[in-house]
């Protein structure tokens, strides 16, 4: 399947054949991931609403957070693993930022981050970067800021709002992060910051202009009931199938259809019959 991909080789992508990231959250996902051929999987902070069942990403814990990772870890991927820094990870210090970005790495074998956030996050992700742990930045509708923005909305649509938003890509980039991650964000605004940034940008609903895409595994696969956001397509319908084959095994459980000899362990027949016959209840 080729090397291991790195934070380097991602950035050298830039304006090269199109990233292709996608989230997991556990061994096996992992394992889909990257046998599909992933270059990037990312233990998004998703993990809150797809996996873990909390009605925001507000919720996960930076403990949730590296015991999926080191999950992800353990089925040595050859895509690059990037650890989402959960919510509070990185607000309150620049130490605690970093101390939680190095816990990533050490505990749950991340090989990179990914933080939200423009120019305000330049001296965390400066510090991060010095403890020689890569960082991707992530803007525009950044969920940890659903309040902050008063839903989950489409980020840059006026032009004040848009320049802010390139302003704070050129920032994040000045500052060394190895690839942009764009949210929520207008087409034309995500073409304008693809093009004035060096390192390669990975859109999810940012339209066609950006050097990769990435979507939510759960949401791509239909791995749940949930209604799906305008951006994603999607590629199977995992919920439906799987409720139709465990309804089926059900009902053969239901009818004794299974198991069959085929599905049964045997032993020798005169083992069978003296079992069966030293079993069977004395007359009285
Ligand atoms: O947590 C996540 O899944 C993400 C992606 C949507 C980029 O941050």
């Amino acid at each position: 399947m080729g090397d291991k991909v790195t934070a380097p080789a991602v950035r050298a992508r830039k304006g090269g054949a199109r990233l292709r990231m996608v989230t997991a959250y556990d061994n096996p996902t992992a394992r889909i991931a990257d046998k599909a051929g992933a270059d990037i999987i990312l233990v998004g902070d998703s993990l809150a609403n797809v996996v873990l069942g909390y009605p925001t990403t507000l919720q996960v814990t930076l403990d949730e957070m590296i015991h999926h990772c080191a999950a992800v870890t353990r089925a040595r991927p050859r895509a690059l693993v990037v650890g989402d820094m959960p919510w509070l990870s990185y607000h309150v210090s620049v130490e605690e930022a970093v101390r939680n970005a190095g816990r990533f790495v050490r505990e749950g074998g991340a090989e990179a981050v990914k933080l939200e956030g423009g120019r305000k996050r330049i001296p965390v992700i400066e510090a991060v970067l010095a403890a020689e742990i890569p960082v991707m930045g992530h803007l525009g509708l950044t969920p940890q800021s659903v309040n902050a923005m008063g839903g989950y909305r489409v980020q840059g649509k006026d032009l004040a709002t848009a320049r802010g938003l390139v302003e704070d890509a050129r920032a994040l980039d000045a500052a060394g992060v190895f690839c942009l991650v764009l949210e929520g964000i207008p087409d034309a605004l995500a073409e304008v910051i693809t093009g004035s940034v060096s390192v390669p940008t990975i859109g999810i609903g940012a339209g066609a202009g950006v050097d990769g895409q990435v979507l939510v595994l759960h949401d791509l696969l239909c791995l749940h009931e949930d209604h799906l956001p305008k951006f994603v397509r999607p590629y199977a319908h995992l919920f439906d199938e799987a409720v139709a084959a465990l309804a089926a095994w059900f009902a053969d459980v239901e009818s004794g259809a299974f198991p069959t000899a085929d599905e049964s362990y045997t032993m020798p027949d005169e083992v069978a019959r003296a079992l069966r016959a030293e079993a069977r209840p004395s007359g009285g």
